[in-house]
């Protein structure tokens, strides 16, 4: 081939080369922009539809409590006292749907609300003060910046910090009772939110060195070698030793409580936001890996209420599991690779399109007012299976919100 020949064919195959991987980058291209208005859709729907519905949940329930569940058989909305675990999500729903809407109507009842859980500020009586006030009053704070919220949320870091014992390094979950001595629960990751934002917010730093603290027991007693997560450590105050590794809302002791796993995922997250822990976000990573590559998890990416529940594929889901992990898994993308956050983002977008679908989001006017069908509460009591859940809410607005913040 002469020299002139050789340069053009050179030529012809870097133009082809060219060519076909601006038609990739615009087919992929094209796909961003199909899944980015596929979502701003999907949120906006979601979000109108939430803001109609707890209109009617608000009217549901009765001022001094808050929505808990919805009992078809006998067509009511189950409500709790506002010391109940789950106290802090309607507030924090209406602030959600708030902060997308700017819906009046939705702000007083969030309001209303509020001021009924403020009391809680001084209670101890558990671990769960994170859950109750940091996703109700933490979102008023970050919405309106009112000093009585912060003022709120100090108080009820102070009142958490009084469940921690030096002797285990870790926050009592519960009191003693015939069934533990000193039980500290995978759910408890949760509750450091409130106590490491107080601290980097001006309050007394002690609260978030307990997070820290806590959060490292948690790595070294409460993970089996594939990063699943034992749902409850029984510890004796005196020792400090681990008595017993066991469940109390999963299939068994050795099971993977799928709601478990996803506190643990969203708590090492979170953790890594508060403190830029290496370790943390390792942990949330492998968590992630235990969740996202399970044989069980099923291929709507809703999972089973346990990852090793007794009958998959016939097993119900649990939505607020779903929820939850979707959340999680969209903060986590922000702290990754890119090969890393399309994995993380893709998974929860596929949770947030199955949990809008008809399978699990209601129709208006149905489901009491909730928005999230099958949920799974505790199973082993037969407790709120397979119904809506206020915390099913919470996290897929959450999600809802977090998509959008990050990836529209
Ligand atoms: N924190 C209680 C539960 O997840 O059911």
């Amino acid at each position: 081939m002469k020299q002139s020949a050789r340069k053009k064919s050179v030529f012809i195959v870097i133009l082809c080369l060219w060519i076909s991987n601006a038609n990739f980058a615009q087919g992929s291209s094209t796909e961003n922009t199909s899944t980015k208005n596929r979502m701003t859709k999907l949120i906006d729907d979601e979000f109108n539809f939430a803001a109609q519905q707890y209109k009617l949940l608000g009217k549901n329930v009765a001022r001094d409590v808050m929505p808990v569940t919805f009992n078809k058989k006998e067509n009511k909305v189950e409500t709790s006292n506002t010391k109940w675990w789950c106290s802090g999500f309607f507030p924090g729903t209406l602030l959600y749907i708030y902060e997308y809407t700017k819906d009046a109507e939705i702000k007083a009842e969030a309001e209303k609300r509020l001021a009924i859980l403020e009391k809680e500020k001084h209670y101890t009586g558990n671990h769960d003060l994170g859950f109750m006030m940091y996703c109700s009053f933490g979102n008023a704070y970050r919405l309106f910046g009112k000093p009585e919220d912060k003022a709120t949320i100090d108080t009820a870091a102070a009142s958490l910090s009084t469940r921690y014992r030096p002797s285990i390094k870790a926050i009592q979950s519960w009191d003693s009772s015939k069934n533990f001595k000193c039980p500290v629960i995978i759910d408890n990751m949760m509750n450091l939110e409130l106590l490491s934002w107080a601290s980097d917010n001006g309050a007394d730093p002690k609260f978030k060195e307990i997070a820290i603290t806590h959060a490292n027991t948690t790595i070294k007693n409460h993970f089996r070698p594939d990063y699943s997560s034992y749902h409850v450590l029984d510890y004796d105050l005196t020792t400090g030793e681990v008595l017993r590794k066991v469940t109390w809302q999963g299939a068994a002791d050795s099971s993977a409580w799928s709601r478990g796993q996803g506190w643990g995922l969203y708590g090492y997250t979170m953790m890594y936001r508060f403190t830029k822990d290496k370790n943390y976000l390792l942990q949330a990573k492998n968590i992630a890996k235990f969740i996202l590559n399970n044989p069980n998890l099923p291929a709507d990416k809703i999972p089973y209420w346990d990852f090793d529940a007794p009958n998959i594929p016939n097993a119900l889901r649990d939505a607020s599991a779903g929820a939850l992990i979707a959340s999680a898994l969209l903060e986590l993308g922000q702290y990754s690779n890119k090969k890393e956050k399309k994995e993380y983002v893709a998974v929860a977008e596929k949770i947030i399109e199955s949990l809008a679908s008809d399978k699990y989001r209601a129709k208006l006017g149905e489901n009491g007012g909730f928005l999230l069908m099958h949920s799974v509460g505790a199973l082993p009591f037969k407790s709120e299976v397979d119904v809506p859940l206020t915390y099913a809410d919470y996290y897929f607005l959450e999600a809802l919100l977090r998509y959008k913040k990050w990836y529209l």
